[in-house]
């Protein structure tokens, strides 16, 4: 695979969408492969696609492990991950290797994702999928006052947990739309509580306050099951829960019985505790699909075609910087 003369090799475990590829493959001492497959590598195909790899550009559906990383080799010097999340790669191992992570957090993403998170809430409001559903099939036969009555986002609040960039450009667009912000994290974002009149508040008294609870943290062991039956215990009825994060932060299982006996009203998710599957739990058979207060996407919170572009650059420039023996600009430590 390595063309003569070129001193990097540089591989894509699969074709991803804008410039990143072409920014690789315009260096001239890089050899660029990318994957053909169209789809997520398996775990042996992985090791044997990374073989001699310099950088890897490694997709969220990738895990990347120490095995892989050896597989690839001692030359390897940097896992470059196409998503803002990076909890498909074991960092400690990395970090024993000496390969540096990077994430690709992406501006364009953060607005995607946050217009994502905000377009569930209008849906889960006006109950736009329940509704679309109802019509397609026929059932509509005429305006009737008590149809699909749904509830105003207009003044009421929004609890943002986790306000990274993703978190607080969600914030911002609730705020544009009228609803009082509320927040909890493990530090104080203090700008966004000057912009946006911002309170901040603990978990606990978030999930007692918010109408709407959205979901900003990465994937972490502290994060893990962040939100389980506890959590939804203490959530308003009316509440609905979105979560363009990581699966598994929310306990998928509590999520259902909390959806089942009405102890929250709604939720949206673009992740899943075992994404790409549904539910976590098979005797439960696919009861989140069968929800009408649920609004259901698959992974695609980021698919805006010019964030994807923008976060194939900046995983390209990451490898770009570090093979050229320069620091990467996004790491992850
Ligand atoms: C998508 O989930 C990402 O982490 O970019
Ligand atoms: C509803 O369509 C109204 O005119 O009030």
């Amino acid at each position: 695979m390595r063309k003569q003369n070129s001193r990097f090799t540089v591989v894509v475990t699969r074709q991803i969408p804008g410039g990143g590829i072409p920014l690789l493959r315009a260096q001239k001492d890089f050899a660029v492969t990318v994957s053909t497959l169209n789809r997520p590598l398996t775990a042996a195909e992985l090791k044997k696609f990374v073989k001699g790899a310099d950088a890897i550009l490694a997709l969220l559906t990738d895990p990347v492990d120490g095995t892989v990383m050896d597989a690839a080799g001692k030359q390897l010097k940097i896992v470059a991950n196409y998503a803002v999340g990076f909890d498909n790669i074991n960092l400690s191992d990395a970090k024993q290797r000496g390969v540096v992570v990077t994430n690709a957090p992406s501006e364009l993403i953060c607005e995607n994702v946050a217009e994502h998170a905000i377009a569930m809430a209008l849906g889960l409001a006006h109950r736009i999928v329940e509704s679309d559903k109802f019509v397609r099939k026929g059932a509509y036969c005429g305006w009737d006052p008590a149809l699909f009555t749904g509830t105003l986002l207009v003044g009421k609040v929004f609890g943002i947990i986790g306000t990274g960039r993703i978190g607080i450009a969600t914030a911002r667009r609730a705020h544009a739309l009228g609803m009082h912000v509320v927040y909890s994290d493990t530090k104080r974002a203090p700008e966004m509580e000057k912009e946006l009149h911002a309170r901040y508040c603990s978990k606990e008294e978030l999930l007692q306050e918010a109408d709407v609870v959205s979901l900003h943290v990465p994937l972490l062991p502290s994060t893990r099951h962040l939100i389980d039956t506890a959590e939804f215990a203490m959530m308003k009825k009316t509440a609905f829960v979105i979560n363009t994060a990581r699966g598994p932060v929310v306990c998928e299982k509590a999520l259902l019985r909390a959806l089942k006996t009405g102890r929250i009203a709604g939720a949206a998710l673009d992740v899943y505790e075992c994404e790409p599957k549904i539910d976590t739990d098979p005797n439960d058979h696919l009861e989140l699909r069968l929800m009408d207060n649920v609004i259901l996407t698959p992974h695609t919170a980021s698919a805006a075609i010019e964030a994807r572009g923008q976060m194939g650059e900046i995983a390209a420039k990451n490898i770009i910087a570090v093979l050229s023996g320069k620091p990467p600009l996004n790491p992850i430590k």
